[in-house]
């Protein structure tokens, strides 16, 4: 018989160091007015040079893993959702058990959907639970943008940070997690990519630099972005039957506000009713959705029984949804 998931658990991680838009002004031509009014972040957080994406995502987990009352050892299923893994393999899922010393030989799954990649990590922990697979899945996003940001390109400089989100799931009678949407249009891979990889090899530039950096079109996406999210928006209400005046809380990804705005207008939602943590840490790709989540947990305005609308969007193109009874 299939069963429900539910959030039992959230944490979230930002490194200590913080790169805010007055630091990037001596870097660049830019100003702090032009970041805020196009993109609303104010300030980015940037990994220790000795930090990777799995030691984020550590602390993440361990937060996420006492607020949901579940040890380590109890987690039978990982799902590692990055685009910035430590390393091409092992994938940072197995890097992620074995740092916090699980022993069961569980499956740790490593995805890379870009931004998106917490949704894709949330909906397929979500069915390995619903099919009774495993008991309690640790779901993770958890990014180090910092190291593949070109940081003389003020384009996407301005617009990444580092951070790691993570949320603990576990069987449920009614429904947690009650619906996901996933959808990715590879004919746009061109708008959002990483310059360099293993397999198409890595140049190196004219300055003795590796070419492995974001490279992005960024007024384009933001075209595709609103429409795409506009569009899920709707595919995840009529999907359940529901008008949107049933959703409590709209968690976006924390890409840009002007298209979290425009997502929230969609929803006829007031601002009040959306939880924006752009400003804080920029654009942390998969960890953007758990990081806002957590964020709206524990600062009380998220509570058990309220209904959730995540969305993420992302280089792929990837974009996603999950409306959750948290
Ligand atoms: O997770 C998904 C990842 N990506 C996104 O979500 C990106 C979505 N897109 C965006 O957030 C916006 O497109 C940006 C914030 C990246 C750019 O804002 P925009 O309003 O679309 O600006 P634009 O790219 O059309 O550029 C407008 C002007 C250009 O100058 P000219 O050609 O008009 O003279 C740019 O050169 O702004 C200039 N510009 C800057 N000026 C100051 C570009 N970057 C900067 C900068 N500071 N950092």
């Amino acid at each position: 018989m299939l069963k429900y998931s539910r959030i039992a658990g959230t944490g979230s991680y930002l490194p200590e160091k913080v790169l805010t838009n007055h630091d990037l002004e001596s870097m660049f031509e830019t100003s702090d007015e032009w970041i805020r009014e196009r993109t609303g972040i104010r300030k980015r957080h940037l990994a220790a040079p000795d930090q990777t994406t799995v030691d984020l995502a550590y602390i993440a987990s361990l937060r996420a893993l006492e607020a949901a009352g579940v040890t380590a050892e109890e987690v039978d299923l990982i799902v590692f959702g990055t685009t910035t893994p430590d390393l091409v393999f092992p994938n940072c899922g197995a890097l992620l058990q074995d740092k916090l010393g699980i022993r069961t030989a569980c499956p740790a799954i490593g995805l890379e959907a870009a931004c998106s990649g917490f949704m894709y990590s949330l909906s397929i922990a979500d069915k390995f639970i619903k099919l009774g697979e495993a008991q309690c899945a640790l779901v993770v996003g958890a990014e180090t943008l910092s190291r593949i940001v070109d940081w003389t390109d003020r384009s996407t400089a301005i617009i990444f940070g580092d951070g790691a989100g993570a949320a603990v799931l576990k069987p449920a009678d009614a429904p947690g997690i009650i619906s996901t949407h996933l959808h990715t249009d590879g004919t746009y891979k061109d708008l959002l990519y990483c310059s360099g990889g293993p397999s198409r090899g890595f140049k190196q530039g004219t300055d003795g630099r590796i070419d492995a950096f974001i490279r992005m079109t960024g007024n384009e996406i933001f075209k595709v972005a609103v429409k795409s999210l506009g569009a899920i928006v709707d595919e995840t209400l009529a999907a359940n039957n529901l008008d949107k005046s049933a959703i409590d809380w709209l968690v976006p990804h924390q890409a840009n506000i002007r298209i979290i705005q425009a997502t929230a207008k969609k929803l006829d939602m007031p601002m009040e009713r959306v939880i924006v943590t752009v400003d804080e840490h920029a654009n942390t790709s998969a960890a953007s959705v758990p990081l806002a989540l957590d964020t709206g947990i524990r600062d009380g305005r998220i509570k058990r029984g309220d209904l959730i609308l995540l969305e993420a969007f992302g280089g792929g193109l990837t974009w996603g949804s999950a409306l959750i009874r948290y």
